[in-house]
């Protein structure tokens, strides 16, 4: 149990229901957004209080603020789905809850007690139920974020901070679909060096990503997929998902985490998944040179990324500087859709929660 006290203010002129059908029925990824957002406020000295529940509106923030010089920002990303009895439910947020402790900490920022993050989300969800679209692609897209809120200008960890919850329905994180995406070895750019915030979800390693994420843009692929910063040689992960890979003899891979990578939920869950099917993965690094020889021998059938926004997105082309080469048909493959197909049922309540990852709001 929290043991802050959450004070509701619900918005005094919510959006009204035919607006938020026209909204949801085609919301795209992060452009709709519900009408509340959850703040809770830390000083030193005090710790976390003044939560709440309002409507969703501009923040006042003074242009000494910390994080608008230094970036000393951190954030999460999540789901909330609606169950056939009209209920809903989040896909293990505590998950979310104890990696977000874990960025905070990496950024010198206070530790949100995991209960806080949970109930803070729960209440959102609640207050913005409606605003959950209908659907097996659609769902409310939870995002938690904080920041360094004291007026300072000088590197230090900040007294203040503002935590925010806000939310956006969403449907596809792709434009294409469920189809296979193309992704492109960034040949300058690293994402993650040891002993850096590659672990952390943090705002800064994703404005370090995005001219990779453009580079990747302009030679027709959808995703930056970076290369180890010390020997430039493993695959690490995504822009913004994590990658696995299947071999013709029925085993996988995934890269280990190492500090570089973001350990992802969807990534751990899949892993469980995996073995309870019997597959057996292995955490362990693979270079590029491999990854192209075994896509040119088969002995690579399939590959996918991974992650909250994307779900699992398999990958079918693979584009670098000197050429590029396809995994398997250049499009799905059977393992990709198993796996896929596990884990959404899971997650939309159609097959039997073994694990315990769901968790019901109402
Ligand atoms: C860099 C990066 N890697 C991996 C992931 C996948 O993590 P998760 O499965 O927890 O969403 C994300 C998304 O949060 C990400 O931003």
């Amino acid at each position: 149990m929290s043991k802050l006290k959450f004070v509701r203010h619900p918005h005094p002129a919510p959006t009204p229901a035919d607006k938020r059908a026209q909204l949801l029925a085609n919301p795209g990824f992060g452009r709709v957004f519900s009408d509340h957002m959850v703040t809770i406020r830390y000083s030193e000295g005090k710790g976390w209080h003044d939560a709440r529940i309002e409507q969703r509106r501009p923040i006042e923030m003074d242009p000494a603020s910390a994080v608008l010089h230094y970036a000393q920002e951190v954030f999460e990303g999540l789901k909330a789905y609606k169950t056939a009895d009209g209920g809903a439910t989040m896909f293990r947020p505590r998950e979310n809850a104890k990696r977000f402790r874990q960025s905070a900490e990496r950024l010198a920022m206070p530790e949100l007690p995991e209960e806080d993050f949970l109930e803070a989300i729960d209440q959102l969800v609640s207050i913005d139920r409606d605003w959950i679209p209908d659907g097996d692609h659609g769902s409310l897209y939870i995002r938690p974020f904080m920041f360094a809120n004291e007026i300072f200008l000088g590197v230090k960890p900040s007294s203040e901070y503002l935590f925010i919850v806000i939310a956006s329905s969403v449907g596809s994180y792709f434009k294409s679909g469920a189809d296979a995406v193309s992704v492109w070895v960034s040949p300058d750019y690293t994402r993650a060096a040891p002993g850096g915030t590659g672990a952390a979800k943090c705002g800064g390693n994703y404005a370090a990503s995005l001219i990779a994420q453009a580079e990747a843009h302009k030679h027709g692929c959808d995703q930056v997929v970076f290369l180890d910063a010390a020997e430039r040689k493993w695959v690490e992960e995504l822009g913004g998902m994590n990658v696995f890979f299947v071999f013709n003899d029925g085993t996988m891979s995934t890269p280990p985490l190492g500090g570089t990578i973001l350990p992802g939920i969807t990534r751990s869950s899949l892993l469980t998944l995996a073995k309870d099917k019997g597959i057996k993965v292995r955490e362990e690094r693979y270079s590029y040179d491999q990854w192209k020889a075994d896509a040119g021998s088969g002995k690579l059938r399939e590959a996918f990324a991974c992650g909250t926004a994307a779900v699992v997105t398999p990958i079918g082309t693979v584009r670098a500087p000197e050429g590029e080469f396809k995994i398997g048909n250049g499009g799905s493959g059977a393992r990709t859709e198993e796996l896929k197909t596990a884990l959404v049922d899971i997650q939309r309540c159609r097959a039997p929660d073994r694990h315990k990852w769901i968790h019901r709001v109402f």
